[in-house]
Formats: structure tokens, sequence, C-alpha cells
């Protein structure tokens, strides 16, 4: 039996004093809430009367035929309202805030899907909101910023560190614990301390129960293989549940951003460059030095590039269930292109690290094979970073027009 919050080695709250009541008190609402099933209810309730739930699992007919190897299916979690997976979690935690009677929200975001989804749920259910967000991020993901105000929240950049989403977790933290009575950190993955991983897979995990009906009703069977990217893991434990009881290879795949013999990658498990720590409230494998100071990461996906990992992933890694791979920037462009042309969907650079690596192994897979690959979100996000990647000179003219007119 493991001690209560901890996965193997892994997990944990490592929290100041200050903060303990606090998390006493959520892992209380948690608790009762998950004992009872009138939340469950309410909660697909929500999904499905607001985003879109069941999304659906789509055969991707074109991309099997051009491989010529295993069946290959997407879980549509694009097709959630504010396009992302992001918004199931903050839907469960935003009806958890109202069980627990609080009234404003705080927190983080790197691609910023986790803070549209978290200001949307805010104003839906009528709280307060607050996102921080590391500086560099804010310059790559402006749009994202632009919907979060549009929406009625505040969103602060975060100046310190590398400017990422470690940094703006922490301002995050630092926030609540001047303000715990009436505020709720919804944590965007299932990382930081206990409770949140075991609280974000909860609600996470109603991707792997749907994803694992509709393969039993399409096929009658499991598939061989379920792919998906790993940010903070939430997306990749949401499906990955579903199977986990099942004969099926679980895949995760982290940034592998300029290679892993480059130092610049965000890939904690795959590359060997992480090691066992504990930092931001919790214990797992961060990419540090020697000295335990964080090193900068990179990835072009935004979402994907943060220097800790799920506890809960890092023990299914040491367990021998889910198997590490990373895929480059280069390769996880070449991918994207490859499912706009060929299945007219537009995956979030995330998710295509989940394609990348799927479609270096379909070739070799048999013709009865069947491969899952969790499409996390929708690509829109991702347009001004997407077209400087390809150097698409219409849409730097039409930047150009922009600026000379708001100049003007
Ligand atoms: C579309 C999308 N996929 C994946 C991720 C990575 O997060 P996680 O590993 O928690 O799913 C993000 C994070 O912002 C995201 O926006």
């Amino acid at each position: 039996m493991f001690e209560k919050g901890y996965y193997g080695p892994f997990g944990g709250a490592y929290i100041p004093e200050v903060l303990v009541s606090t998390f006493e008190e959520l892992e209380k609402a948690f608790e009762e809430a998950e004992e009872d099933p009138g939340f469950w209810e309410e909660y697909i309730r929500v999904l499905s009367n607001y985003s879109c739930r069941p999304t659906p699992l789509t055969f991707a007919e074109n991309l099997t035929r051009h491989f010529g190897g295993a069946k290959i299916y997407i879980k549509r979690e694009d097709l959630n309202h504010t396009g992302a997976h992001k918004a199931n979690n903050v839907l469960g935690q935003g009806l958890l805030v109202r069980r627990m009677g609080k009234d404003r929200v705080i927190a983080e975001t790197g691609a910023g899907q986790h803070g549209v989804a978290t200001a949307t749920m805010a104003a839906r259910f009528g709280y307060r909101c607050t996102i921080y967000m590391g500086e560099k991020d804010v310059l790559r993901q402006r749009p994202n910023v632009f919907w979060m105000e549009r929406l009625g929240a505040e969103v602060v950049p975060v100046n310190t560190g590398s400017r990422t989403l470690k940094d703006a977790i922490n301002e995050a933290f630092r926030d609540w614990t001047a303000r715990m009575e009436d505020t709720h950190y919804v944590l965007g993955t299932a990382c930081g301390p206990h409770p949140y991983p075991a609280m974000v897979t909860y609600f996470q995990s109603v991707v792997g129960k749907e994803a694992r009906e509709q393969i039993f009703a399409l096929e009658g069977r499991c598939p061989s293989r379920v792919y998906a990217c790993v940010g903070g893991g939430s997306n990749a434990l949401g499906i990955f549940s579903g199977f986990l009881d099942d004969p099926v290879e679980l895949v995760g795949v982290e940034a592998g951003g300029k290679g892993l013999g480059t130092g610049r990658h965000a890939s904690r498990l795959a590359s060997g460059d992480g090691f066992l720590g504990v930092a931001q409230g919790y214990k797992t494998y961060f990419l540090q030095d020697p000295d335990g100071q964080m090193r900068e990461t990179h990835s072009v996906a935004a979402g994907l590039d943060y220097i800790g990992v799920s506890p809960i992933l890092a023990h299914l890694r040491e367990e021998g269930r889910v198997r590490f791979e990373a895929a480059t920037d280069e390769k996880v462009l070449e991918a994207f292109s490859l499912v706009m042309k060929k299945e007219g969907l537009i995956p979030a650079l995330e998710s295509a690290h989940a394609y990348a690596q799927a479609f270096k192994e379909a070739p070799s897979l048999g013709r009865d094979d069947i491969i899952v690959i969790n499409q996390s979100g929708r690509g829109d996000k991702d347009i001004f970073t997407i077209a400087d990647a390809f150097g698409d000179p219409g849409w730097k003219e039409y930047i150009q027009q922009k600026a000379e007119a708001y100049r003007a």
C-alpha cells in the first residue's frame, strides 16, 4: 500500500505550513465529491450540455491508408468547449469551488488553454478570476491572453525565472498563500501537491472511459496502443486511465524540442536528463542541474514546456506500464502538416507530438492492429507559431499590414 498521495516514491504534498489547512479542506471536498454519485452525474451533465461531451472517436481513414499499417483512431478532445481537454478539469474544479463556498479562482497557464478554460468556467459560475502566465508565454500565446481578458479575467504576466509555466505556478502559489479564505487554485495538470494529481486525473478520466466504450462499440476490442502527449500529464492520464487494466500499450510523448542531445527540450522521462527531486510541492522527475536548480526547457509547444511531470506518470513509467518517447519540434511540425492535409483536422502543437510518435510506429504495425491517438486540443491558438515555423509569406504580409494600420 502507498502512503496517501504517493505513487511509489513520487508525489506527496510538500507545502508551506500556512497552506496545510487549505489543502485539508480541498482534499476533504474532493473525497466527499468522489464518494457522492450525484457529483459525477452533475459533472457529466455540465460537460455534456456545456462542453460537447462525449467527444467522438474519429476513424482516420486517410492516415490509415497513407501508412498502410495499423488502423488509426483519433480521440477528439479538441472539440471540447474552449478547444482542449483542459475544460474537463476546470469544470470539475468549478463544481468543487461551489461546494467549498469560495468565489475567487486563480490559475497558471502555459499554452493559455488552461487559462482560457478557467476564465470561461469563472464567467459561467460567477467567480472572480486571476491568471498567472510567464511573460514568454504571454508573447507566444497572445490570442489566448486576449480571450482571457475579454472573458473578464485579470492576466498577470510573470517575469521571474525562465518566464514560463514553472514561474507562473510559483506566482499562483504565492497568491494563494495570501488569499486562502475566498480563493481556490485551479491547477491545470496532474502535477503539484496531493490531492491535485489524483483530482485532475479523476476529472480527466472521462476521456479514457469514453474512448474505451467507443472503441468497443466500433471495433469490439481494445486498441493495441494509445498515444498521448505529456506536458504535466493530464490528457495522457485521462485517456490512459481507461485502459490501465487492459492489454494495451500506453505511450506518452514528451517534447523532444531541438533534440534530446541538445539540452534544449522538455523531456523528463524519455531523455535521461530528468532527476528525482522535490519542487513546486511534490516529488517527481524534474529537469534540473546537479545542484538541484531547475533547467531552462524548450518546446515548440508552450503546453509541453514544463520542468516536472505527473508523479502518477513517473510511477507508471517505473512500473513499466507506460512507455515514454520524445518527438522533436521538426517531426512535430511534419506530423502537424500531414494531419491537416490528410484528415482536415488542425491539432494543437502539443497533440502533434502524439501524432509524430504514432506515425513513426504505425507503418510497422499489422493491419489488424488498432491505435488511438489523443488529440488533446485544436491548433487555432498556435497560428502565430506555425506561420512562423513555415515562414508563411501571406501571413507575414497580413501581420505587417495590421501593424502599419495600428501605427497610422
Ligand atoms: C492542447 C494541449 N495539450 C496538452 C497540453 C499539456 O498538458 P497535459 O500534459 O497536462 O495534458 C496542453 C497544455 O497546455 C494543451 O494545451
